[in-house]
């Protein structure tokens, strides 16, 4: 079953979501949730918060592309993912979110990471990840903390897709008498 995916100004996507105890059947049957959601809208990242769960879960898929490596196949599911460490080196990636759909902006961010997290069988791993892999998965871990790519933004950026987002949401909810 897909689920609906929060978009801005929903407050829940701006709240700092709690780790999960363990990964147990209902976590599992989240995750599982998630890739179809991603796969269907179609992204190649989701966070728990987005679809209004406050967990720290994030699901990645960038199969598509061959810009990343990493130490484990697609599609990754993560819970309680933590950086711990990230390269001097930047990337920039022009980045999107469903969360904020059709605004995208060029962002900034370490180009190598070291995270560690909890996989589908609630074991903790270790991996290294690079290129666009490694900005989607600072992307999603972002958005457990209620960050959203606009935040790295101008603030002249920022409130220039913020009208844009405005202005899509008058388009599809005509004013009622
Ligand atoms: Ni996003």
């Amino acid at each position: 079953m897909t689920l609906p995916v929060l978009t801005v100004p929903d407050s829940r996507l701006r709240q700092v979501a709690a780790p999960v105890r363990e990964v147990d059947r209902g976590v599992v049957h989240l995750m599982e949730e998630m890739l179809e959601t991603m796969y269907a809208a179609p992204g190649i990242g989701l966070s728990a918060p987005q679809v209004g769960i406050l967990k720290r879960v994030i699901v990645v898929d960038i199969a598509g592309s061959r810009a990343g490596s990493i130490s484990e196949q697609d599609p990754l599911c993560m819970a309680n993912p933590a950086i711990l460490w990230a390269s001097g080196e930047y990337s920039s990636y022009n980045e999107g979110c469903l969360s904020l759909p059709g605004q995208y902006a060029t962002v900034n961010r370490p180009s190598r990471i070291l995270l560690r997290y909890l996989d589908r069988q609630n074991k903790m791993r270790d991996c290294t990840a690079d290129g666009l892999l490694a900005t989607v998965l600072q992307h999603e871990m972002d958005h457990l903390d209620g960050v959203l790519f606009v935040d790295y933004l101008s603030k002249l950026k920022r409130d220039m897709i913020t009208r844009r987002l405005q202005k899509a949401r008058r388009l599809r909810q005509p004013a009622s008498a």
